[in-house]
């Protein structure tokens, strides 16, 4: 997929790996509210896998430069200690239906958090914008805690 890219003279690229999926409300209402131990250990083996398909990708293709983004240690950091971003929530959707809102997807019939800035994810699935703008400034200025091996202000200046 990506050597199409290369072809057409791409060169350099953003990656991201998967998150915690296993503490998405959906997956969460399966465990009492608690993370699914066994999806964030798929999420981990998916990112590893990920990240030796980039290098032997790089190895192979000329001129090739990329930027990692773990968002999986940045998911971490906010169910972690959400108030130091300022979420009070973090295992309920902001938008849904049920246990968790997290029964049914956000539809016009379903309830809505009065604020969506304390929460970390919108629905069944996806983070809120608040949590989103928190990872767009970690991929783009990031520690290595986040990005490898360099973030995407050197990407873009490389
Ligand atoms: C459910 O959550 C608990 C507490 O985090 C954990 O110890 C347990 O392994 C989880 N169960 C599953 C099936 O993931």
């Amino acid at each position: 997929m990506p050597l199409r890219l290369y072809d057409n003279g791409g060169r350099k690229f953003e990656i991201a790996g998967v998150g915690l999926l296993g503490c998405c409300p959906v997956f969460r209402l399966k465990n009492k509210t608690e993370c699914v131990v066994e999806v964030n250990y798929w999420s981990v083996q998916y990112n590893k896998g990920l990240q030796s398909m980039l290098k032997e990708w790089q190895s192979e293709n000329e001129g090739i430069i990329y930027s990692y983004f773990d968002t999986y240690s940045a998911m971490s950091s906010l169910i972690q200690s959400p108030a130091s971003y300022g979420f009070t929530e973090v295992k309920g959707a902001c938008c849904g239906l049920g246990e968790l809102n997290a029964r049914a997807p956000c539809l016009p019939v379903s309830n809505l958090c009065p604020n969506r800035q304390d929460h970390v994810f919108w629905d069944q699935f996806h983070p809120t914008e608040a949590a989103s703008r928190i990872f767009v400034d970690k991929i783009f200025d990031g520690s290595s805690t986040y990005t490898s091996p360099i973030n995407m202000r050197q990407l873009v200046a490389a």
